[in-house]
C-alpha cells in the first residue's frame, strides 16, 4: 500500500519534470491538468471495454496466458495496469509516457504489434490514447458515470460519429425481426429474443446478447458470424454480408447507441452463454475469458473442440467463466 502511494506519487511528480525545461508555473499547470484528467471522465471518454476490444482483436493473441510476451497480460485490467518485464504498460492520465502507446507508435522498440506491419490504425490508438489521458479507469465505474451524465457530442469535432441504432435496425428489420418478435414465424420470439426495438436487442432474452463495448463476447455477433452454432439468421444462407457484420460489431464495440448517441449499460452480473471453438485455454475464436478454480471444466474441451461457455459479465466487461463444456 505505502509502496503503490510512494510509486504513484513519484510518477506524477516525475511525469512533468521529465519533459524540457518547465518553469516552476509550468509544472503546478501541468499536474493540475494530469489531477483533472485522471479525475474528471467525460461522456465522450471511451471505456475499458472499447479498450478491450482493440487488445483482444490485435494483442492477446501473444499477450495472454500461457506464456504473454514480455511478461505483459493485456487480456483485461488487471495485466494491463501491472505492465511486463520492461514495467507498467500504463501510466494513468499521461499517453505519453505510457509504453502501450510508444510501442503502438514505434517510439519504442520493437514497435507492436509484433506481427505488424500493418500497424494499429491511428483511430484505435487514439481511443486507447484518450483512455488514458481520462485516467485508465476500469469500464465499470467510467461506463456507470458515463450512463448518467449529460449526453455529449464526440470531443473531437474531425472524428467521424459513433455508429447509432438508426444504422443497424435495417438490418435486423429485413433479417431478423421475422421469427424474433413477439408473434414471428415461429410463434413466440425465440429465447425470448426479440429483434424490433432498441430496448429489446439490449434487453436480449434469457441472457443479454449484446455486451456493450465487447462485440466478440456478444451472442448477437457471434451467430452472425457463425462462431456459434446455429448460424443467423436461422433461414440463410444468405447471412449476413461482412460490411453489415462489420457495422454490427462496431455498434456493439462503440458502446450499442440508442438514436441519441447514448451508449447502453454494461450488463454487469448478468449470465451469458457462448458456442465458439476453443483456441486456446482460455479462448473461443481468439476472445479471451478469464477461468478459475471454481470453473466447472466439463468433458475435457481439446483446442479446436466446439465449446458452451457459460458465464457472468464483470465489471470490466470480460467474461467470467463458470462452466466450459465441450459440444
Ligand atoms: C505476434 C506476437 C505479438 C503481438 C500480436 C503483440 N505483441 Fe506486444 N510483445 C511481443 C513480444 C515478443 C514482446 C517482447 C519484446 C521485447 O520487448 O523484447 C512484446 C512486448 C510488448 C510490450 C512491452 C512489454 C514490456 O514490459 O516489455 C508492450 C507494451 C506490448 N508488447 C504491447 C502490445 C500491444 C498493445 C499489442 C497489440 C496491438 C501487442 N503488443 C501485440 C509480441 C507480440
Ligand atoms: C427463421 C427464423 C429466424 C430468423 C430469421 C432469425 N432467427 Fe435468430 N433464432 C431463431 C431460433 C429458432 C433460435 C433458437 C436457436 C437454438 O438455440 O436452437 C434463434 C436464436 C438466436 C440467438 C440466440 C443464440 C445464442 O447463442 O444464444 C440470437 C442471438 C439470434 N437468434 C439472433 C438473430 C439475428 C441477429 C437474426 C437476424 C440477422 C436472426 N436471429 C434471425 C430463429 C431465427
Amino acid at each position: 500500500m505505502i509502496r503503490t502511494l510512494a510509486i504513484c506519487l513519484t510518477v506524477a511528480f516525475l511525469a512533468p519534470m521529465q519533459g524540457p525545461a518547465h518553469s516552476s508555473n509550468g509544472i503546478a499547470e501541468s499536474s493540475l491538468l494530469l489531477a483533472q484528467q485522471t479525475t474528471q471522465p467525460t461522456a465522450s471518454d471511451p471505456s475499458f471495454g472499447q479498450v478491450s476490444a482493440i487488445l483482444s482483436d490485435s494483442c492477446t493473441l501473444c499477450h495472454a496466458p500461457p506464456s504473454p510476451a514480455g511478461g505483459l497480460r493485456l487480456d483485461g485490467y488487471a495485466g494491463l495496469m501491472k505492465g511486463g518485464k520492461s514495467g507498467p504498460a500504463v501510466v494513468p492520465g499521461n499517453p505519453e509516457k505510457s509504453e502501450i502507446i510508444r510501442r503502438l507508435r514505434g517510439l519504442s522498440e520493437p514497435r507492436m504489434p509484433m506481427s505488424g506491419p500493418p500497424w494499429m490504425p491511428e483511430d484505435k490508438i487514439m481511443v486507447i490514447e484518450q483512455w488514458i489521458k481520462a485516467g485508465a479507469k476500469e469500464g465499470g465505474s467510467t461506463a456507470g458515470e458515463q450512463r448518467t451524465s449529460v449526453e455529449q457530442p464526440m470531443a473531437s469535432p474531425s472524428a467521424p460519429q459513433q455508429v447509432r441504432y438508426g444504422q443497424v435496425a435495417p438490418i435486423f428489420q429485413a433479417r431478423c425481426v421475422k421469427c424474433h418478435a413477439a408473434k414471428g414465424q415461429l410463434g413466440p420470439p425465440p429465447e425470448g429474443i426479440r429483434m424490433d426495438s432498441y430496448e429489446a436487442v439490449i434487453h436480449g432474452g434469457e441472457r443479454p446478447i449484446v455486451i456493450p463495448g465487447m462485440s466478440k463476447a456478444s451472442a448477437l455477433l457471434r451467430s452472425l458470424l457463425g462462431q456459434s452454432r446455429p448460424r443467423m439468421p436461422m433461414d440463410g444462407p444468405p447471412y449476413l454480408d461482412a460490411a453489415e457484420t462489420d457495422l454490427i460489431a462496431l455498434w456493439i464495440d462503440e458502446g450499442a447507441r440508442d438514436n441519441t448517441g447514448k451508449a447502453a449499460p454494461l450488463p454487469v452480473g448478468s449470465k451469458v452463454r457462448l458456442g465458439g471453438t476453443l483456441t486456446d485455454h482460455w479462448s473461443i475464436d481468439g476472445m479471451a475469458f478469464e477461468v478459475d478454480g471454481k470453473t466447472r471444466i466439463k468433458k475435457k474441451p481439446a483446442i479446436g473442440a466446439y465449446v458452451e461457455v457459460r458465464g457472468v459479465v464483470n465489471d470490466n466487461g470480460a467474461i467470467h467463466a463458470t462452466e466450459i463444456r465441450a459440444r
